[in-house]
């Protein structure tokens, strides 16, 4: 959501918010933090004129540290962060907590029995950018209680998240590989599947069944705050995923590079189907031909799922935008 106001404004905005260095909760039936409707791109970043009172500030604020790692780190797309860079975001990542950006586990929004009795409907999900460039942007996410973020994807992006507060079940796939479980290229369900009558793909148009292709879990556990910080990255580490607000959360996402419709990093939703659902063709799918059994195998079967791209499942997700008021980060 932007609103046209006057650049002016739009900045008085954010230094009045940096000034109360703690985000105000409202009822979840209004945007999360309840701060001024996002007017930018960039979140809090301290302007011209008062770079010499925040550069001072920021020689101790956990956030600006973490941005000029981010800086230093992400140079651009195709950039994935190697082992000591990856060290040094999840060090910094896992070492803040909610007051480092500017909130407290007794806000309003965090107490589970305040939301629970004002939830009416799908719970809104409120996104904060507190940066954004090019290469990378540092996001928070706050989910009431039960609200969820569907299936989606990270393409070609590096992804760290770190819990702040809250509970939060997290659901993740990676494609999966053709080796060891002799799966087939995906691309190739599409033909000899079009005359099979699985549950999930009963119609024998091939393009409802070029959409599925096999992804393995990775990960399926409920995390709470604090924890150590998540990674994933463009093929391995949980690509796609899905959160869901056991108690109203907060999460920082550094994203690197981030979703850019430009670019061709457009975020895609997936439904997850049981693998099961179309094990009774192994054939047909070139699925399981090579597996005759057994307990580990039958383990590494609960591990996969087909995907499905669908639509932004709008019905499922409601999301809106404020401005970032915690700790200003200088981007000088
Ligand atoms: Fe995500």
């Amino acid at each position: 959501m932007k609103v046209d106001r006057r650049a002016g404004e739009a900045e008085d905005e954010v230094e009045a918010a940096a000034k109360r260095r703690r985000l105000v909760a409202e009822p979840v039936s209004s945007p999360a933090p309840g701060l001024v409707v996002r007017t930018g791109e960039r979140g809090g970043v301290a302007r011209r004129g008062r770079r010499r009172r925040v550069q001072a500030d920021a020689a101790a604020a956990p956030v600006q540290r973490l941005f000029q790692a981010c800086r230093h780190v992400f140079r651009g797309p195709g950039t994935v962060p190697g082992p000591d860079h990856v060290r040094l975001l999840r060090a910094l990542l896992d070492r803040m907590g909610p007051e480092d950006v500017g909130l407290s586990p007794d806000l309003r929004f965090f107490r589970s029995t305040d939301a629970a009795a004002h939830q009416q409907g799908t719970p809104t999900v409120t996104h904060t950018t507190m940066y954004k460039c090019p290469n990378f942007s540092m996001v928070i996410l706050f989910l009431p209680r039960n609200a969820v973020i569907p299936l989606h994807n990270h393409p070609g992006m590096t992804v760290f998240s770190k819990l702040l507060l809250g509970k939060m079940h997290i659901k993740s796939y990676d494609w999966a590989a053709a080796d060891p479980h002799q799966l087939p290229d995906p691309s190739s369900t599409t033909t000899s599947s079009s005359s099979s009558s699985c549950s999930c793909c009963s119609s024998s148009s091939s393009d409802d069944t070029n959409q599925l292709r096999l992804a393995e879990l990775v990960v399926d556990d409920v995390f709470t705050a604090p924890c150590d910080t998540s990674v994933l990255y463009p093929t391995t580490g949980g690509n796609m995923h899905r959160f869901t607000a056991v108690e109203p959360c907060a999460i920082i996402d550094v994203l690197g590079p981030p979703y850019s419709m430009e670019e061709d990093r457009d975020c895609t939703y997936y439904a997850d189907i049981p693998y099961a659902n179309h094990h009774q063709h192994p054939t047909a799918h070139g699925v399981g031909g090579g597996l005759t059994g057994g307990v580990e195998q039958d383990e590494d079967l609960r591990r996969l799922a087909w995907l499905k791209e669908i639509d932004m499942p709008t019905a499922e997700l409601k999301m809106c935008s404020v401005l970032y008021g915690g700790p200003p980060i200088s981007d000088k």
